[in-house]
């Protein structure tokens, strides 16, 4: 009986070690970290906030301290005015699996200052700030690195990233002019591009060389005229490139291929409705917002106007020059083009 007993006991410990998950992450003391706040959250991720610290040295102070773990899952710091560098040092010996800094006035993340976290960092979020210097030539070495987001930031030249890791790179809202060649092709892992408000002029086709797994881009809020040969990958395939300079003739049967979901081309120049342009795009099943485009509403366009399934591609209300609408041209009218 009282062997018995025991074995239950033994089997019930058995049990209990394999059903308790991972052991339960704690914060640091609330009074340590003041003004940075912190929270566990249900997937047991240790999030601390910094949005109110003085400045770096305050921060750095507070990172300095004994945390029951070095590992913290994420580190946030949002409109801040006041943390102006990421230096070496300013994270200690802490390792994190994302770090966001956004929207404040961050002007320089010095080298090294968040290789402490080379092999756990997934997202690095340096959104929206005053960035001129970074550490782009230590990207390589991390190993789990999936989002790069410098968007919104005073790079001047559009940087020359690698990684064999990376899928997402947030480069909007810069005044780059151009993408200097072979700037993407160390990046065989990227699906989304963010360039939106870049200052560009011109995507040629090598751009994308190497990129095999793109799936989304965003081009739109540049000074485009033509797009050569962007190649989309996957099912849910976009591109956004409304509100460039695209004109008819800087469009071929090769400038949109693989896209599946939708592509944006509101206001541009595009006059004809080119069939070899558009026609693959259409029968492959992407939806196109051509709107806000002086199209001309002649024979170019009755391949589109004679066959209503692929005038269901077309997304909103596009018009001809003349401001009528596309769906109310009469069939009849275009049958002896
Ligand atoms: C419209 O185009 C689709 C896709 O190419 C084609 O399958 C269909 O037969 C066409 N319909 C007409 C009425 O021409």
């Amino acid at each position: 009986m009282f062997i018995m007993a025991s074995k239950g006991i033994a089997l019930l410990s058995v049990f209990l070690v394999l059903v308790v998950p991972s052991q339960a992450q704690e914060c640091p003391a609330a009074e340590d970290i003041l003004p940075c706040s912190c929270n566990v959250d249900e997937n047991n991720h240790v999030k601390l906030d910094c949005s109110d610290v003085t400045g770096e040295e305050e921060l750095a102070s507070i990172m300095a301290k004994e945390f029951p773990s070095n590992e913290v899952f994420s580190l946030m710091i949002q409109y801040n005015m006041n943390l102006k560098t990421l230096k070496t040092t300013t994270l200690a010996d802490k390792i994190f699996t994302e770090i966001h800094i956004q929207a404040g006035g961050l002007e320089s993340v010095d080298a090294g200052a968040c290789l402490g976290s080379v092999s756990t960092l997934k997202k690095m979020d340096f959104r929206t700030n005053k960035l001129t210097v970074y550490p782009f030539d230590e990207i390589p070495q991390y190993t789990s690195l999936l989002q790069l987001r410098l968007g919104g930031n005073l790079f001047e030249t559009f940087p020359h990233i690698s990684s064999p890791t990376l899928e997402f790179l947030d480069l909007h809202g810069h005044d780059f002019g151009a993408i200097p060649d072979g700037a993407l092709s160390d990046l065989p892992s990227l699906e989304i591009l963010f360039i939106y408000r870049a200052g560009l002029t011109e995507i040629p086709f090598e751009t994308f060389e190497g990129t095999t797994k793109l799936r989304d881009i965003d081009i739109s809020y540049n000074q485009i005229s033509r797009i050569e040969g962007l190649t989309m990958h996957g099912d849910d395939s976009y591109i956004i490139a409304d509100h460039n300079q695209i004109v008819s003739s800087g469009l071929s049967a090769n400038s949109f291929t693989g896209v599946k979901d939708y592509v944006s081309m509101w206001n541009n120049l595009v006059d004809v409705f080119d069939e070899a342009t558009w026609r693959p795009l259409l029968e492959g099943g992407a939806r196109l917002d051509i709107t806000d485009n002086p199209l001309k509403c002649d024979c170019t366009i009755a391949w589109l106007v004679l066959n209503g399934t692929l005038m269901n591609q077309l997304a909103y209300e596009p018009t001809c020059s003349n401001g009528a609408p596309i769906s109310m041209l009469d069939p009849s009218l275009f049958e002896d083009c």
